[in-house]
């Protein structure tokens, strides 16, 4: 039996819908960098907190951030106005090709999803709570749906199931817009995210290095390299 190639099997329509992105939630340049260096990193959120985190203006930060990830980098924009949020949306996605301007889940940001969306500026609609709020997200044309998952299991309720609820209603109407689980606070998040299909899921630095975790990993490799060590490294020296 022939075997496909890993670039055949990449290929194949066997991964259709099956790859889910990992994006890191942080603006910081040391957390991006060591995340970016274990090639698994798709892509980007930030939003003006962790922006104002690191103290520097807006742009020059993204266009940093560009330089260490190849892929969807979300700035978000701070005016509370449609037109000014169409405004600096476009200015924001004139920074460079991997821009996604985010807006927020409001009357005034959706009226701008539709805008930016028409001109072919992919839009990050953030801060949804709610399946109703998903739909005008894709109505509008967004290229991506930020529901919170963390910030709904903090009053009470659970989050996941909004994922799951937005993935569904999304599949049922042929919706293209990428739901983005955000606010993923562990790694079981990260998982029952995937499971649920969710498109993408953003998540702290943290959060990414906890999912490499098991300790039945380090307690496999100690005995391996013990093993190993045994015969290759401690065999008396012939003669
Ligand atoms: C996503 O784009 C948001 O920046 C983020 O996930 C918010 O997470 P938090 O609830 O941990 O602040």
């Amino acid at each position: 039996m022939a075997y496909p190639t890993s670039q055949e099997w990449y290929n194949s329509e066997e991964l259709e819908g099956a790859n889910v992105k990992f994006f890191l939630d942080t603006a910081n340049l040391d957390e991006l960098k060591k995340g970016a260096d274990w090639g698994i990193v798709d892509g980007v959120t930030t939003n003006p907190t962790l922006i104002a985190k690191e103290g520097r203006p807006l742009e020059d930060q993204i266009r940093l951030i560009c330089e260490i990830v190849d892929g969807d980098i979300s700035a978000e924009v701070v005016s509370t106005e449609a037109g000014q949020m169409v405004r600096e949306g476009r200015e924001l996605a004139r920074l460079h090709h991997n821009v996604v301007v985010k807006c927020p889940l409001t009357r005034d940001g959706i009226k701008a999803t539709s805008t930016l969306s028409k001109d072919g500026i992919r839009v990050n609609v953030t801060l949804c709570f709610s399946a109703a709020q998903a739909l005008l997200a894709a109505k509008a044309g967004a290229y991506i749906v930020s529901p919170f998952v963390g910030r709904l299991d903090d009053i009470g309720w659970t989050g996941m199931d909004l994922i799951k609820s937005i993935v569904n209603i999304y599949k049922i109407h042929g919706f293209k817009t990428q739901v983005l689980a955000a606010s993923v606070r562990s790694p079981t998040h990260v998982v029952d995210a995937a499971a649920a299909g969710a498109h993408i899921a953003t998540m702290p630095l943290k959060v990414l290095d906890m999912l490499f975790n098991h300790p039945l990993t380090d307690k496999g490799l100690d005995q391996f390299l013990k093993d190993w060590a045994k015969v290759f490294q401690e065999a008396p020296v012939a003669g």
